[in-house]
């Protein structure tokens, strides 16, 4: 179980339950930094370029932040893009990584000239090489490389160094790749990359793969060619309950530092949710108690629209009222949303304290990929997000009202 909260911070979480309303994603600024500071310590000895990964959260005050302490960016959209150079991150700070980049996505690549645009395909370089040529650049590139590394992640869904993924190129096929993008016009191939899969409680998958990267690394270099950069990904897992056994990070770090220390280029990490998951909580409201013969639901007025990891993974997050009062029974809870699908559950029989309508619950390690998954099904806007800095808050994306959603529609 995670520390029961300080009065001090139910009394803030009731503050902003009271000014913000519920649901909203509360984060912390000083946890951030904190897991920011750690990280880059550790891999301190290569000079790394960690490059936040922002789709774990993207909004722009926590990316700001992240910058501010030295992070750049793995994006893998145009609107990630955007949300970057508004959050002030240097374009030669900026890796996009993406199966998909369209060729509008590409152009806009190609014009802000970031550090390294890494390609998933032959198809992919040779648009780019096209567009380059065009508009007289030369694009750095990446070739990102495919292991064949199975059940990689935390999920199956999570998992992406499988032979069959979309992801990437095969090892086997690789070398013809890089041979081919390398005589390429207006593109220059700077470095391979891997991203096994998000979510690893182990450190062994990760462990095949380098040593598989490490192996194409010496092809690459036997056949001639130099490389400036090799990147990672990101993947490292966090505990989110207790049996979760997370690596810690001195042997990840170790473990990359025993491979990357040969090789010779500027190594590239692109964490995500290792950064800021702990950091944030979704605070919601028990709508109201229901009881049945055989359950009791509890249900709250966040949705799977606003955490998709439960419905989508399967994935567990820890749920607790803010105020506990001691000395309580527990009652075995559903908790679940007011969205009409099954799979609108956040946890199943939790014991938790006697629930009433009104009661505000906190569902943790919601600060990756909880706000960046949310939608608008059923016509519910989108949370609000609070950041809290010192003790002191402030929003840093209002609610989504009704307006702003009916707006879109011409029709109105
Ligand atoms: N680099 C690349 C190329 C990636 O595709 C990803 C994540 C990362 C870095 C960051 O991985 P991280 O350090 O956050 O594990 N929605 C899922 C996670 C999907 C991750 C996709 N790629 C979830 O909620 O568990």
């Amino acid at each position: 179980m995670r520390a029961q909260l300080s009065a001090d911070d139910v009394a803030l979480l009731e503050a902003i339950a009271a000014q913000v309303g519920t649901p909203t994603y509360v984060y912390s600024a000083d946890q951030i930094r904190a897991r920011f500071q750690d990280f880059a310590r550790a891999l301190a000895p290569l000079d790394p370029l960690i490059a936040y990964a922002a789709k774990a959260n993207s909004n722009i005050e926590i990316m700001r932040l992240l910058a501010g302490l030295g992070a750049g960016a793995d994006i893998v959209s145009g609107g990630e893009l955007r949300r970057a150079e508004v959050a002030g991150i240097s374009p030669q700070r900026i890796v996009y990584s993406g199966v998909g980049k369209t060729t509008q996505e590409l152009a806009a690549a190609l014009d802000a000239e970031l550090f390294q645009i890494t390609l998933e395909s032959l198809e992919e370089a040779r648009e780019l090489s096209s567009l380059a040529v065009a508009a007289g650049k030369a694009a750095s590139a990446g070739l990102r490389v495919t292991p064949g590394i199975e059940l990689s992640g935390g999920h199956q869904k999570i998992s992406t160094g499988c032979t069959s993924t979309k992801f990437g190129i095969p090892l086997d096929e690789a070398l013809s790749a890089w041979q081919e993008i390398h005589a390429l016009p207006g593109i220059r191939l700077q470095g391979p990359a891997i991203h096994l899969g998000s979510q690893m409680l182990s450190l062994e998958p990760l462990r095949n793969g380098l040593e598989l990267l490490d192996g194409f690394i010496s092809l690459l270099k036997s056949e001639g060619f130099a490389m400036d950069t090799i990147s990672v990904g990101g993947g490292l897992g966090v505990a989110y309950q207790t049996s979760d056994r997370a690596p810690p990070l001195h042997a990840y770090a170790e473990l990359i530092l025993s491979y990357a220390s040969r090789w010779n280029a500027r190594l590239i990490l692109e964490p995500g949710r290792w950064l800021v998951a702990g950091a944030g909580r979704l605070l919601t409201r028990v709508i109201r108690v229901k009881q049945s013969a055989k359950k009791q639901f509890a249900i709250l007025d966040a949705g799977m629209n606003d955490l998709m990891r439960p419905s989508l993974y399967d994935a567990w997050h820890e749920i607790a009222p803010v105020a506990i009062e001691t000395g309580q029974s527990c009652v075995n809870y559903d908790l679940v949303g007011p969205i009409c699908e099954t799979s609108d559950i956040f946890g199943r029989d939790r014991p938790l304290p006697v629930l009433q309508s009104g009661d505000l619950v906190t569902i943790a390690d919601t600060g990756a990929y909880a706000s960046s998954m949310a939608g608008n099904y059923n016509s519910r806007g989108l949370a609000a997000e609070v950041l809290v800095e010192n003790g002191r808050w402030r929003i840093v994306r209002r609610r989504q009202t009704l307006d702003d959603l009916l707006a879109l529609e011409s029709s109105l």
